[in-house]
Protein backbone atom coordinates (compact mmCIF):
# COMPACT_ATOMS: atom_id res chain seq x y z
CA UNK A 1 0.00 0.00 0.00
CA UNK A 2 1.41 3.30 -1.15
CA UNK A 3 2.85 5.50 2.10
CA UNK A 4 2.81 9.13 2.44
CA UNK A 5 5.62 10.46 4.55
CA UNK A 6 5.07 12.26 8.01
CA UNK A 7 6.18 16.08 8.10
CA UNK A 8 6.89 17.56 11.31
CA UNK A 9 7.76 20.21 13.10
CA UNK A 10 9.30 20.31 16.67
CA UNK A 11 9.70 23.81 18.73
CA UNK A 12 10.57 24.76 22.23
CA UNK A 13 12.26 26.80 24.26
CA UNK A 14 16.48 26.92 23.88
CA UNK A 15 17.49 23.25 25.40
CA UNK A 16 14.58 22.12 25.65
CA UNK A 17 15.37 18.99 24.08
CA UNK A 18 14.55 19.41 20.70
CA UNK A 19 17.49 17.90 18.96
CA UNK A 20 17.38 15.06 21.56
CA UNK A 21 14.26 14.10 20.80
CA UNK A 22 15.07 14.62 17.31
CA UNK A 23 17.62 12.15 17.48
CA UNK A 24 15.25 9.37 18.90
CA UNK A 25 12.20 10.49 16.34
CA UNK A 26 14.60 10.11 12.85
CA UNK A 27 16.19 6.46 14.31
CA UNK A 28 12.63 5.16 14.26
CA UNK A 29 10.67 7.02 11.64
CA UNK A 30 13.42 7.73 8.87
CA UNK A 31 12.44 11.66 8.81
CA UNK A 32 14.80 13.92 7.40
CA UNK A 33 15.98 16.00 10.58
CA UNK A 34 16.36 19.93 9.10
CA UNK A 35 17.58 22.12 12.03
CA UNK A 36 17.81 25.94 11.27
CA UNK A 37 20.55 25.94 13.83
CA UNK A 38 22.71 23.32 12.47
CA UNK A 39 21.96 24.77 9.39
CA UNK A 40 23.30 28.04 10.63
CA UNK A 41 25.87 27.06 12.49
CA UNK A 42 27.26 24.60 9.26
CA UNK A 43 28.07 28.23 7.49
CA UNK A 44 29.64 29.76 10.26
CA UNK A 45 32.03 26.59 10.34
CA UNK A 46 32.18 26.87 6.58
CA UNK A 47 32.88 30.95 7.11
CA UNK A 48 30.97 31.78 4.33
CA UNK A 49 29.41 35.04 4.65
CA UNK A 50 26.23 34.13 5.43
CA UNK A 51 27.71 32.23 8.27
CA UNK A 52 29.48 35.70 9.44
CA UNK A 53 26.23 37.38 9.55
CA UNK A 54 24.36 34.63 11.18
CA UNK A 55 27.16 34.89 13.84
CA UNK A 56 26.77 38.61 15.14
CA UNK A 57 22.56 37.58 15.62
CA UNK A 58 23.39 34.07 17.46
CA UNK A 59 26.16 35.90 19.78
CA UNK A 60 23.00 38.22 20.92
CA UNK A 61 20.62 35.27 21.30
CA UNK A 62 18.57 37.18 18.27
CA UNK A 63 16.68 36.10 15.47
CA UNK A 64 19.15 36.03 12.25
CA UNK A 65 17.35 37.57 9.61
CA UNK A 66 15.14 35.67 6.96
CA UNK A 67 16.89 36.78 3.81
CA UNK A 68 19.39 33.95 5.31
CA UNK A 69 17.38 31.54 6.77
CA UNK A 70 13.93 31.47 5.13
CA UNK A 71 15.71 30.27 1.80
CA UNK A 72 18.04 27.75 3.55
CA UNK A 73 15.48 25.56 5.09
CA UNK A 74 13.58 25.99 1.82
CA UNK A 75 15.83 24.32 0.30
CA UNK A 76 16.79 21.52 2.51
CA UNK A 77 12.65 20.74 2.27
CA UNK A 78 12.97 20.71 -1.19
CA UNK A 79 15.43 18.21 -1.31
CA UNK A 80 15.12 14.59 -2.81
CA UNK A 81 15.64 12.80 0.62
CA UNK A 82 12.79 15.20 2.56
CA UNK A 83 10.28 14.74 -0.07
CA UNK A 84 10.28 10.92 -0.46
CA UNK A 85 10.73 10.39 3.50
CA UNK A 86 9.65 12.95 5.07
CA UNK A 87 10.81 16.14 7.40
CA UNK A 88 11.15 16.68 10.60
CA UNK A 89 11.79 20.32 11.21
CA UNK A 90 13.57 21.71 14.20
CA UNK A 91 13.81 25.36 15.25
CA UNK A 92 11.60 26.74 12.62
CA UNK A 93 9.32 28.72 11.87
CA UNK A 94 10.30 31.16 15.00
CA UNK A 95 8.41 34.27 13.79
CA UNK A 96 5.28 34.25 12.20
CA UNK A 97 7.02 35.60 8.95
CA UNK A 98 8.78 32.09 8.91
CA UNK A 99 5.63 30.69 9.44
CA UNK A 100 3.86 32.31 6.35
CA UNK A 101 7.03 31.72 4.17
CA UNK A 102 6.74 28.27 4.94
CA UNK A 103 2.98 28.23 3.46
CA UNK A 104 3.12 30.38 0.43
CA UNK A 105 6.39 27.87 -0.56
CA UNK A 106 3.54 25.37 0.17
CA UNK A 107 4.83 23.36 3.37
CA UNK A 108 2.15 22.56 5.45
CA UNK A 109 2.99 19.98 8.63
CA UNK A 110 0.94 17.49 9.87
CA UNK A 111 1.79 17.64 13.39
CA UNK A 112 3.56 20.42 15.32
CA UNK A 113 5.32 19.02 18.49
CA UNK A 114 5.81 22.01 21.33
CA UNK A 115 8.44 20.91 24.31
CA UNK A 116 7.30 22.68 27.78
CA UNK A 117 9.84 22.87 30.11
CA UNK A 118 10.44 25.61 32.84
CA UNK A 119 12.86 28.16 32.80
CA UNK A 120 14.66 27.05 35.79
CA UNK A 121 15.47 23.67 33.83
CA UNK A 122 16.56 24.92 30.97
CA UNK A 123 19.73 26.99 32.29
CA UNK A 124 20.67 23.85 33.80
CA UNK A 125 20.64 21.84 30.64
CA UNK A 126 22.14 24.52 28.63
CA UNK A 127 25.58 24.94 30.30
CA UNK A 128 26.02 21.08 30.94
CA UNK A 129 25.64 20.82 27.22
CA UNK A 130 28.41 19.49 25.10
CA UNK A 131 28.69 18.11 21.46
CA UNK A 132 30.80 15.53 20.02
CA UNK A 133 32.09 17.49 16.64
CA UNK A 134 32.77 13.97 15.04
CA UNK A 135 29.36 12.13 15.53
CA UNK A 136 27.12 15.03 15.81
CA UNK A 137 25.46 13.54 19.09
CA UNK A 138 24.73 15.80 22.12
CA UNK A 139 25.43 15.27 25.59
CA UNK A 140 24.69 16.51 29.24
CA UNK A 141 27.58 15.99 31.73
CA UNK A 142 25.18 15.24 34.40
CA UNK A 143 22.29 14.12 32.70
CA UNK A 144 23.41 12.55 29.49
CA UNK A 145 27.21 11.59 29.73
CA UNK A 146 29.72 10.72 27.31
CA UNK A 147 29.73 7.04 26.74
CA UNK A 148 33.49 6.60 26.58
CA UNK A 149 36.69 8.04 27.72
CA UNK A 150 37.37 8.78 24.29
CA UNK A 151 34.60 10.79 23.85
CA UNK A 152 34.70 12.44 27.04
CA UNK A 153 37.82 14.24 25.84
CA UNK A 154 36.49 15.18 22.10
CA UNK A 155 33.51 16.87 23.23
CA UNK A 156 32.98 20.49 22.58
CA UNK A 157 30.43 23.62 23.75
CA UNK A 158 28.46 25.85 21.71
CA UNK A 159 29.57 29.32 21.80
CA UNK A 160 25.93 30.90 22.88
CA UNK A 161 25.59 27.77 25.54
CA UNK A 162 26.45 30.10 28.46
CA UNK A 163 24.32 31.36 30.84
CA UNK A 164 24.34 35.03 30.12
CA UNK A 165 23.29 33.96 26.25
CA UNK A 166 20.86 31.73 27.42
CA UNK A 167 19.20 34.47 28.65
CA UNK A 168 18.77 36.45 25.99
CA UNK A 169 17.89 33.22 23.51
CA UNK A 170 15.14 33.03 26.14
CA UNK A 171 13.79 36.50 25.58
CA UNK A 172 13.86 35.94 22.02
CA UNK A 173 11.93 32.82 22.20
CA UNK A 174 9.31 34.50 24.85
CA UNK A 175 8.64 37.12 22.37
CA UNK A 176 7.54 34.81 19.44
CA UNK A 177 6.47 31.58 20.38
CA UNK A 178 3.06 33.25 20.86
CA UNK A 179 2.50 34.21 17.78
CA UNK A 180 4.24 31.05 15.86
CA UNK A 181 1.54 28.61 18.00
CA UNK A 182 -1.65 30.80 17.10
CA UNK A 183 -0.61 29.44 13.34
CA UNK A 184 -0.81 25.79 14.05
CA UNK A 185 -3.04 25.75 16.98
CA UNK A 186 -4.96 22.54 15.50
CA UNK A 187 -2.36 20.12 14.38
CA UNK A 188 0.02 20.74 17.87
CA UNK A 189 0.66 18.26 20.64
CA UNK A 190 2.28 20.05 23.99
CA UNK A 191 4.76 17.61 25.42
CA UNK A 192 5.84 17.51 29.11
CA UNK A 193 9.91 17.84 28.60
CA UNK A 194 10.24 17.31 32.24
CA UNK A 195 11.20 13.74 32.48
CA UNK A 196 14.32 11.36 31.27
CA UNK A 197 14.64 11.61 27.49
CA UNK A 198 12.96 8.22 27.11
CA UNK A 199 9.93 9.21 29.01
CA UNK A 200 9.98 12.64 26.61
CA UNK A 201 9.99 10.53 23.79
CA UNK A 202 7.32 8.14 24.55
CA UNK A 203 4.82 10.56 24.00
CA UNK A 204 5.87 11.75 21.83
CA UNK A 205 6.18 8.63 19.97
CA UNK A 206 2.36 7.78 21.14
CA UNK A 207 1.48 10.88 18.73
CA UNK A 208 3.39 9.92 15.67
CA UNK A 209 1.85 6.76 16.20
CA UNK A 210 -1.42 7.87 16.04
CA UNK A 211 -0.75 9.97 13.00
CA UNK A 212 0.73 7.42 10.72
CA UNK A 213 -2.70 5.37 11.36
CA UNK A 214 -4.71 8.52 10.58
CA UNK A 215 -3.16 8.71 7.32
CA UNK A 216 -3.27 5.25 6.44
CA UNK A 217 -7.42 4.90 7.04
CA UNK A 218 -7.19 8.31 5.01
CA UNK A 219 -5.23 6.61 2.12
CA UNK A 220 -7.16 3.60 2.28
CA UNK A 221 -10.38 5.64 1.75
CA UNK A 222 -9.31 7.48 -1.34
P1 LIG B 1 19.25 26.48 17.93
O1 LIG B 1 20.49 25.78 17.60
O2 LIG B 1 17.99 26.02 17.34
O3 LIG B 1 19.17 26.60 19.51
P2 LIG B 1 17.94 26.62 20.53
O4 LIG B 1 16.59 26.80 20.00
O5 LIG B 1 18.38 27.58 21.56
O6 LIG B 1 17.86 25.16 21.00
P3 LIG B 1 19.03 24.29 21.45
O7 LIG B 1 19.72 23.67 20.29
O8 LIG B 1 19.87 25.08 22.39
O9 LIG B 1 18.35 23.20 22.36
P4 LIG B 1 17.49 21.89 22.07
O10 LIG B 1 16.07 22.19 22.35
O11 LIG B 1 17.83 21.27 20.76
O12 LIG B 1 18.02 20.99 23.26
P5 LIG B 1 19.02 19.71 23.29
O13 LIG B 1 18.29 18.50 22.81
O14 LIG B 1 20.34 20.03 22.71
O15 LIG B 1 19.42 28.04 17.54
C1 LIG B 1 20.59 28.74 17.86
C2 LIG B 1 20.52 30.16 17.33
O16 LIG B 1 20.39 30.13 15.89
C3 LIG B 1 19.31 31.00 17.79
O17 LIG B 1 19.58 31.63 19.02
C4 LIG B 1 19.16 32.00 16.63
O18 LIG B 1 20.10 33.02 16.75
C5 LIG B 1 19.52 31.15 15.42
N1 LIG B 1 18.33 30.54 14.80
C6 LIG B 1 17.96 29.23 14.87
N2 LIG B 1 16.81 29.01 14.20
C7 LIG B 1 16.44 30.23 13.68
C8 LIG B 1 15.32 30.67 12.93
N3 LIG B 1 14.34 29.84 12.55
N4 LIG B 1 15.27 31.98 12.58
C9 LIG B 1 16.24 32.84 12.96
N5 LIG B 1 17.32 32.50 13.70
C10 LIG B 1 17.41 31.20 14.06
O19 LIG B 1 19.16 19.54 24.87
C11 LIG B 1 19.84 20.49 25.65
C12 LIG B 1 20.65 19.76 26.77
O20 LIG B 1 19.76 19.11 27.66
C13 LIG B 1 21.58 18.68 26.23
O21 LIG B 1 22.76 18.67 26.99
C14 LIG B 1 20.79 17.37 26.45
O22 LIG B 1 21.63 16.26 26.65
C15 LIG B 1 19.98 17.71 27.70
N6 LIG B 1 18.67 17.06 27.69
C16 LIG B 1 17.81 16.92 26.63
N7 LIG B 1 16.69 16.27 27.02
C17 LIG B 1 16.85 16.00 28.35
C18 LIG B 1 16.02 15.35 29.33
N8 LIG B 1 14.82 14.87 29.00
N9 LIG B 1 16.48 15.27 30.60
C19 LIG B 1 17.72 15.77 30.93
N10 LIG B 1 18.53 16.40 30.06
C20 LIG B 1 18.10 16.50 28.78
Amino acid sequence: RKKEPLRIMISGAPASGKGTQCELITQKYGLVHIAAGDLLRAEIAAGSENGKQAKEYMDKGKLVPNEIVVTMVKERLNGPDSCEKGWLLDGYPRSSSQAIALKEFGFQPDLFILLEVPEEILVERVVGRRLDPITGKIYHLKYSPPETEEIASRVTQRFDDTEEKVKLRLQTHHQNVEAVLSMYEDITVKVNGIGSKQEVFAQIDGALTQLLEQKQEKLGTV
